[in-house]
């Protein structure tokens, strides 16, 4: 007799349990590989329950199969460090008390060490953390390209160079997934404003997709072997990216073979058919109920209709199994740990190496504690934490040191310090006006207005009673300022800090400025004030890496991830009116190709306020002995050279490498950033460095071959400090046109 339907799946159910109990399925076997155990689990699944495996159920949290040991997907944000528990059903706490993390500085902060090691080290940490926290994927890192300095969420991304942006990517991605812990890429693609992010529909040429906005994704896949990648809310040629069929069908899995999951952004997914069809595999949380989600019931109901094959479900159920094998968690993981002193040791290496010496006239840095009693430090950010807040990468921090406790901490003993808030940053409410001449204003709480002379006064009165001024300004987390889900209005710094900053220097020339911010900003006071700090945010250690570097315990050797303009108007998103920025009718239209930053300013002969790559050193170098070898095949080259610590202080310097196409016969940026290498050398040292360029480093993307040309012909070498203090130049000549990968 034949058994019914209902006899066999008890009996499955049954003997799968046996098998389970004794540890004797094939997927239960940690010894066979990963594509087997999924092969062996896929049939033993129900639909409903590979449909489970596909969307959230929960708003961090997806899938599980209790009945046959599979535990949920757990994801966590992302990207400077794991987020605080959130509630299963909504964006609110959970109320945890232990789910303190430790504090990584942010992308722009990663990306200004040019030091892949230390992102590798950030990824580390965060995959300890993160599996102590049981989560699976961390939504993270975050590599959109810093396409205009206003992008609310500059400070979560590396910058406005692929190069320098897939180096920071491949080392975080490689740190964090060797700790059993799935990288999410994010936001696949072209997220570069925070305007409108939810539908602007964004237009550029092929060349410039290849180019300039895909490579970090393309290295994070295919160089790093990320395990997920998340789509980005805008729409790209008219489709949403996280169901966009040329994006993830096309070129994320069918040229880039990738093998992992697309998630999509959070209430990124917007049509049935699309999401079955165009190449997403986890839907996470849109706001309607879980069974109601695009990829719940609905293609559940679409399947058995006939209407989407099963193999696409199938397909999906694999690459989401493939997470949860990859990082052991069917066998069980490693045990996690959280804020070690190892953890803390490495936050302050990376905001030590990010910071960036813009400035240094006078020789006021590094500061000798000797000299100066009396110190004012001045500024709102001298005494505001940074880690919470931002919206999605905050993290609830053990602790965070602000700059005035690193001041204070490391020459309280031999220093009087004063401090006055000079300025604060008032919450703004969230409605823009616009003033008669159409401009748009921030309306500011009339009592703050009161305050702010008041507090202006008091600071520069400290100023001038002191011996020497470190003024702590710049941005903060708050909407329309380095903040997700806005933009900001402009290059300024907020709460009139430029009036003040003018008036403490003119009260005390010997003030230094340290800017915490995520993203460029102007400088009218630039002439006047003789030292000048980009600090970025700075994470858990964010103070003591601060006064470590003011006060000399070491030398600054972050350089700059982005360019900084000198107004807005000379930054290529900005030419084009406001269909370029943010877009007009739905769309925006990236009409300046492939002259992101520095491309733009270079290629235009735009002198920016600091160049991209700018980052001074209390000690100096030289560079000598350029070599540029061929290799056999003609398409790659080796790049040498010598570079001396010629001063008396050990430090860091970042020699970076330029092309220079010759003649080309396609438009091309004058020159490009194709590698890098950070040395620390001691006084009066010398080191050869080598810095090895392949066929891609000449190479342009040839959209009619569909593939990357590197065309014969003259190409120079630039070897540098910045993009725009180029040392040492040499030549190369490409004999023959090549297709290379
Ligand atoms: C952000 C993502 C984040 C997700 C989950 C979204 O709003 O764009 O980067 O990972 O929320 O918090």
């Amino acid at each position: 007799m034949k058994a019914s339907t209902a006899t066999r799946t008890l009996l499955l159910t049954a003997s799968t349990l046996a098998l389970v109990a004794q540890g004797k399925a094939p997927y239960l076997d940690p010894s066979l590989p990963v594509e087997k155990r999924i092969e062996d689990l896929l049939p033993r699944l129900t639909l409903d329950e590979k449909i489970g495996l596909v969307h959230a159920n929960g708003m961090f949290r997806s899938g599980g199969v209790e009945r046959l040991g599979i535990p949920y997907l757990w994801t966590a944000d992302g990207p400077q460090g794991v987020r605080e528990e959130g509630a299963l059903d909504s964006w609110a706490s959970a109320g945890w008390t232990n789910d303190f993390a430790t504090a990584l500085p942010p992308g722009a902060t990663v990306a200004a060490t040019w030091n892949p090691e230390l992102a590798a080290l950030c990824g580390k940490v965060i995959g300890e953390e993160a599996r102590a926290r049981n989560k699976h994927v961390m939504l993270a890192p975050g590599l959109n390209i810093l396409r205009t300095p206003l992008c609310g969420r500059n400070y979560d991304y590396y910058g406005e160079d692929p190069w320098l942006s897939g180096r920071i990517t491949v080392g975080y991605v490689k740190g964090l997934q060797g700790e059993q812990v799935a990288a999410c890429i994010k936001h696949f693609a072209a997220n570069n404003q925070e305007t409108d992010r939810g539908f602007v529909d964004v237009q550029m040429d092929e060349r410039t997709l290849r180019e300039i906005y895909l490579p970090a994704f393309e290295a994070g896949v295919k160089e790093a072997g990320a395990l997920s990648i998340m789509g980005a809310y805008n729409k790209f040629r008219g489709q949403y990216c996280c169901h966009n069929d040329y994006l993830l069908n096309q070129v994320l899995k069918g040229e880039w073979h990738f093998q992992g999951s697309v998630i999509s952004d959070w209430g990124g997914t917007h049509d049935t058919r699309e999401a079955a069809l165009n190449g997403l595999d986890l839907e996470m949380v849109t706001p309607l109920p879980g069974d109601a989600n695009f990829l719940a019931k609905p293609y559940q109901a679409g399947i058995e209709r006939g209407e989407f094959p099963r193999a696409g479900l199938e397909d999906k159920v694999r690459r989401n199994l493939r997470i949860l094998f990859a990082t052991g968690s069917v066998d069980g993981r490693r045990p996690g740990s959280i804020n070690t002193h190892e953890h803390q040791e490495i936050a302050r290496r990376v905001a030590q190496e990010g910071i960036v010496l813009l400035k240094n006239g006078g020789s006021l840095l590094p500061i000798d504690p000797a000299k100066y009693q009396r110190i004012a430090v001045i500024g709102e950010n001298a005494v505001r934490t940074f880690a919470v807040g931002g919206n999605s990468a905050g993290v609830k921090a053990f602790y965070e040191i602000t700059a005035l406790q690193g001041i204070q901490s490391r020459v309280a003993a031999s220093a009087d310090i004063t401090y006055s808030t000079g300025y604060v940053q008032p919450l703004r409410k969230l409605a823009w006006e616009r003033d008669a001449a159409g401009v748009r204003t921030s309306q500011l709480d009339p009592t703050y207005l009161a305050q702010a002379k008041v507090l202006a006064d008091r600071a520069v009165k400290a100023a001038k009673e002191a011996d020497l001024v470190i003024f702590v300004g710049g941005l903060c987390h708050q909407a329309y300022g380095d903040d997700e889900g806005l933009d900001r209005v402009d290059l300024q710094l907020p709460s009139d800090q430029d009036v003040l900053i003018a008036r403490i220097v003119a009260a005390n020339p010997r003030t230094v400025v340290a800017l915490i911010a995520g993203s460029p900003v102007a400088m009218p006071w630039l002439d006047q004030v003789p030292a000048v700090l980009q600090a970025w945010y700075g994470g858990s250690e964010a103070g003591t890496a601060l006064a470590s570097v003011l006060f000399g315990d070491i030398s600054p050797s972050g350089k700059l991830p982005c360019s900084f303009p000198k107004v807005i108007s000379d930054s290529p998103a900005h030419r084009g009116g406001p269909r370029a920025f943010p877009g007009e009718k739905g769309s925006v239209h990236y009409d300046e190709g492939l002259l992101v930053g520095y491309r733009w300013f270079d290629t235009k002969q735009i002198e920016p306020l600091f160049p991209f790559g700018h980052g001074l050193s209390y000690t100096t170098f030289s560079y000598r002995a350029l070599s540029v070898a061929t290799d056999a095949g003609n398409s790659a080259a080796t790049v040498t050279c010598e570079i001396t610590n010629a001063g008396s202080r050990e430090g860091a310097e970042v020699v970076q490498v330029y092309v220079q196409p010759n003649k080309p016969s396609v438009v091309r940026p004058i020159k490009e950033l194709k590698g890098f290498v950070k040395v620390l050398l001691k006084p009066g040292e010398t080191r050869k460095v080598t810095i090895p360029l392949t066929g891609r480093s000449f190479a342009y993307y040839a959209p009619e071959q569909k593939g990357w040309v590197a065309e014969a012909g003259d190409y120079r070498i630039l070897v540098g400090s910045s993009s725009r203090d180029i040392r040492l130049s040499g030549s190369y000549t490409l004999a023959k046109t090549v297709q290379v990968q």
